[in-house]
Formats: structure tokens, sequence, C-alpha cells
């Protein structure tokens, strides 16, 4: 992979424009502009019903916006279906953490490789051998995910044994599954213990370095001021500022958006 020093600067991954989108007649996004550049951690904030968590489901494609263009990776995939997105190796993580509780960790992980082995019977007993090796790759990749990210000692633990913040990894693992070049992450940290909050970060910040970019959502500022810019801010469905957080953090728009609504220091 490339070295974060070897990623050209300014080079815009995903280029969201005027997009918009209405929840009976709320305006959740209104026309919102912004960049993401290769090889950066952008934070996204903003107050409650900013329309942060709109905007990942309407660029992810699980839901269309109305208006607006979304260009990813030099394509033009407004409207895309989430299978799709996900192949063109933009991939997000949920709030709430999804997956099957049931099933291990290296089952979960499995999954969400791409092109699932055993998906077509029809392919399955015409090439055998090719699905076995294929299986096999899989397998060495999920391992090779865990490892990374720690959960190895936990790869044959259903996942509803998880802790919180275990569960929270396993949520990004499978977004590395997809072999993806953005990352959405909505609040990876929250309800996160103070340690592996930190243990989360590290890994962002490592998987930064190899060449991967990130868009995250959160609340706990203290993250965002440490391991973003730059830092977006969203209200009322539109981009508000941006810039490094000590940029941000001292506009009077900025503290005017939250006033009221959310507490601004955490
Ligand atoms: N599925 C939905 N149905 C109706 N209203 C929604 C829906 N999703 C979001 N909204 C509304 O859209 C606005 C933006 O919400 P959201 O994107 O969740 O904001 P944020 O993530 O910044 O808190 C809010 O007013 C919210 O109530
Ligand atoms: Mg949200």
């Amino acid at each position: 992979m490339a070295t974060y020093d070897s990623v050209p600067r300014n080079v815009p991954l995903l280029e969201v424009r005027a997009l918009q989108r209405s929840f009976y007649g709320v305006r959740a996004l209104d026309g919102v502009d912004l960049v993401v550049e290769a090889g950066t951690i952008t934070g996204l904030i903003g107050p409650n019903g900013a329309g942060k968590t709109t905007l990942f489901h309407c660029v992810s494609g699980l839901i269309p916006p109305e208006g607006g263009r979304v260009l990813f990776d030099g394509r033009d995939v407004t409207g895309w279906r989430a299978d799709r997105v996900t192949q063109a190796g933009l991939v997000r993580t949920f709030q709430i953490a999804r997956g099957f509780p049931r099933l291990t960790v290296l089952e979960n992980l499995l999954l969400y490789g791409d092109g699932q082995p055993g998906e077509s019977l029809a392919r399955a007993i015409a090439r055998p051998a090719a699905v076995r090796r294929r299986e096999a790759a899989l397998t060495e990749r999920a391992l090779a995910v865990a490892q990374r990210l720690n959960l190895t000692r936990v790869i044959d633990d259903p996942a509803s044994d998880l802790s919180g913040g275990q569960k929270k990894l396993l949520e990004l693992g499978r977004a590395l599954m997809t072999d993806p070049k953005l990352i959405l992450l909505d609040e990876p940290i929250a309800g996160v213990n103070p340690t592996l909050a930190r243990e989360i970060a590290e890994h962002l910040h490592a998987l930064r370095a190899e060449g991967m970019t990130f868009l995250i959502i959160e609340h706990h500022l203290d993250l965002i001021a440490r391991l973003c810019r730059p830092v977006i801010v969203m209200a009322e469905g539109r981009h508000l500022a941006e810039g490094a957080f000590a940029e941000i953090a001292g506009d009077p728009r900025v503290q005017e958006a939250y006033m009221g609504r959310r507490r601004w220091a955490s």
C-alpha cells in the first residue's frame, strides 16, 4: 500500500455537490457541498439534526438524494445502490453496529469479502477449484484484518459476546474486508470505553498512514480535535465552516450553530 507521504495531496476523492434530501417536507440536506481529499481523516461535526447521518446515507447509496451529485474516485456515483458504491471503493459503518450477532467474528468478516464464495451455487458447481482458492484467499484476508485490529483472540466468539468497543472494531473490520479507498465512520467511539477509544483512534491513524481515507462523524470532539484535519461543520443541511479544529472551534458562526442545541465542549 502507498504510504501517507506518497499520497498526492489535494486530490478530491469524494466530491458532494449541492446535495438535497427531504423527509416529509423537512430539508435534511439543503444543498450541501463538500470535498474529502485523498489521504485525510476528515471530520464531520454539527449539532443534532444537521444532516450528517443523512449525508452518509445518500453518499453510500442507502437512500437516493433528490438533487445534486456525488462524485467518487473520478466517477459519478449519484443514486447508485450501496453494493455498487462499495464495489467502487466507498464503504460506510453504522452508528449502531450491524452484522450478525450469532455468527462468529471470522464469519462476520467473511460475509463482507467482495464476491463472497458460495454466493453462486452454479459457479461453485462449475468451478469448484476456483471457488476453493477464492475462499482460501478470503479467509487469509479475514485473518489478517482480525490480527490488524487485535480481534484474533475473539475470532471464534459470536459477535454478540464482544464488548461495545470490539463491536466497533468488527464494524471497521467488515469495512476493511471490502478493500475500500474511503471509509465513512458514523460515531466510531460512541459508547466505547476510553482505553478502547484510544486504540480505535490509533488504528485509524495507522490505516491513514497506509493510504486509507476517512470521513468521520463523531460527537466526542476531543477525538475529532486529535485525529481530524480538516474538520467540516454542517448545520441545517449545509456546509457551514471548514478548517483545522482550533480554527472552527473559534468561529462565531459555529458557536452559534451549536448554541442551545448541544454542548460545544466535551
Ligand atoms: N428517516 C427519516 N424520516 C424522517 N425524518 C428524518 C429521517 N432521517 C432524518 N430525518 C430528519 O432529517 C434531519 C437531519 O437528520 P440527521 O441526518 O439524522 O442529522 P444528524 O445526523 O446530523 O443528527 C432531522 O431533522 C431529522 O429529524
Ligand atoms: Mg446522526
